[in-house]
């Protein structure tokens, strides 16, 4: 089997055969919703807010709300959310991003590219769990004491929660995952209560951003910005070893952007989106109710084009789908994109690589490798 399928496997064992069962581009599947495996259909229902929201049974917000309060962005919609992404978009300029990627960075990704380079045996996802975690830790204001490997883990354990056939977390789970949150906001309120540049809260207050709106978004950056990154890089690097393209790309840069392009489509880390119907409407030919849970499987519609191939680059036409569409589209890309680039820089300077070792997560939101272990050949 596939790699790439033994990480989704293990990830969702249940749920991932029912949504790769499905032959129908749309289906309603008892016990989970309407699965949507078509790009086109897929795409518009999330253009179309005005009958199916991220607010509303089985959406986002029945799982995030009890955990991070209502102004997380994921879990909003309409006027109050386009206000709060407003205020939030100077964090995510192209000039804030990048300063803020080569500050947390380039020390790590230097040490990363030397110690490949001199042919050491090196675990990709640890690599990658710290530069995510100095990013993060910038961008909510936690000290880089603070990100440690337990504290990630702590944080992956809540969305482990996570699983398909359960739109809500219990209250025993709400309890851990509001403890875990409390210690990182902890740091996260007082730098904004200090205000000024410094700091991303700090900054989050200078852009009028209330405080619970700030330590939403704090929130909602260290749930989604980590393991998606975590997830991708990787899982990235695997598909280019296993695919043989790895030296390829290490000779030619021209070739890095439609890979990393092309590996978010074969692998689509955040796989499906959630949506609640709020007023009746049609997905291609099912009608759907109020109150119904749409699953928009992404990484079905994106793995239809067909196998990773960045001389095709397939992925050009689907418009950054792996990183959503209109008013949600993910808000982190810029950020992401940054990070994937340092990093996938640094490991193709050793060359060459072969894959000394890898294990699958199990039981994970976000499908991922724990461990990949690579060598310069
Ligand atoms: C490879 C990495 C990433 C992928 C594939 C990814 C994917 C996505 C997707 C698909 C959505 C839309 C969900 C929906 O419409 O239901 C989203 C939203 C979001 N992402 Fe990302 N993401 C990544 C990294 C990040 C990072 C690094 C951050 C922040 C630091 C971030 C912050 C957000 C936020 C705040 C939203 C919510 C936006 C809104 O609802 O308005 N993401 N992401």
């Amino acid at each position: 089997m596939l790699w790439e399928e033994r990480v989704m496997r293990a990830a969702h064992p249940v749920a991932y055969r029912a949504l790769k069962a499905a032959k129908k581009p749309v289906l309603r599947v008892p016990g989970l919703g309407v699965l949507v495996t078509n790009a086109t259909l897929l795409r518009g229902v999330l253009m179309d807010t005005e009958h199916f929201s991220k607010k509303g049974p089985g959406a986002s917000s029945e799982l995030w709300t009890p955990i991070l309060g209502p102004s997380l962005l994921l879990n909003m919609d309409g006027a109050d959310h386009m206000t709060l992404r407003r205020k939030l978009g100077p964090l995510f300029s192209p000039s804030y991003v990048d300063a803020l990627a080569a500050a947390s960075l380039t020390d790590a990704v230097a040490s990363l590219g030397e110690r490949l380079r001199a042919g050491e045996a090196v675990d990709v996802v640890a690599e990658v769990r710290r530069c995510a975690s100095l990013m993060i830790g910038q961008l909510v204001g936690v000290p880089v004491e603070m990100l440690d490997d337990d504290l990630f883990a702590r944080v992956s354990a809540i969305t482990g929660f996570v699983k398909l056939s359960k739109p809500r977390f219990t209250p025993a789970q709400v309890e851990i995952a509001r403890a875990v949150l409390g210690e990182l906001t902890a740091h996260s309120v007082v730098a904004y209560r200090e205000g000024g540049t410094d700091t991303v809260p700090g900054r989050m207050r200078e852009l009028g951003l209330t405080e619970d709106e700030a330590m939403g978004a704090v929130g909602a950056f260290v749930m989604v910005g980590t393991e998606t990154l975590v997830s991708y890089i990787p899982r990235l690097v695997a598909v280019l070893v296993d695919s043989g393209w790895f030296p390829q790309l290490a000779a030619d840069p021209s070739l890095v952007e439609p890979a990393i392009a092309e590996g978010l489509r074969v692998t689509t880390p955040s796989p499906v989106m959630l949506r609640s119907v709020v007023g009746a409407a049609a997905i291609g030919p099912v009608a759907v109710r109020t109150g119904e849970r749409v699953i928009l499987a992404t990484f079905a519609a994106n793995r239809a084009l067909g196998p990773f191939d960045p001389s095709t680059n397939v992925a050009s036409t689907m418009r950054q789908l792996w990183f959503g569409a209109g008013t949600h589209f993910c808000l982190g890309a810029p950020l992401a994109m940054a990070q994937i680039r340092l990093v996938t820089d640094a490991l193709l300077s050793a060359g060459d690589v072969r894959i000394v070792s890898r294990t699958a997560s199990r039981g994970v939101m976000i499908p991922s490798y724990s461990t990949l272990v690579v060598q310069k050949k």
